[in-house]
């Protein structure tokens, strides 16, 4: 933990909020959603093609 939030008196003083802010927002994705392959209309698993695209964010 002190690699990313720093150690000793300095130490960063939100780790704690930080840290189950990010577990909040972990078990709730999922518990609400399925990760999953999309599926056919035969029922059979769409496979992933990756492709990569410029930019930071992609849809
Ligand atoms: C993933 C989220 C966070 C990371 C990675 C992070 C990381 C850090 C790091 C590396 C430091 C510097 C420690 C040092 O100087 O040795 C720091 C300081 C600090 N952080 Fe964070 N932090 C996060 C979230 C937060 C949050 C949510 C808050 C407030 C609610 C917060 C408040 C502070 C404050 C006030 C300091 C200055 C502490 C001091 O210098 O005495 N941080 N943080």
């Amino acid at each position: 933990m002190s690699l990313i939030f720093g150690w000793g008196r300095r130490a960063c003083v939100g780790r704690h909020v930080a840290n189950a802010s990010l577990w909040i927002a972990m078990t709730s994705f999922l518990a609400t959603f399925s990760v999953r392959k999309v599926l056919d209309e035969h029922g059979k698993e769409i496979p992933v093609v990756p492709k990569f695209s410029i930019g930071l964010a992609s849809s």
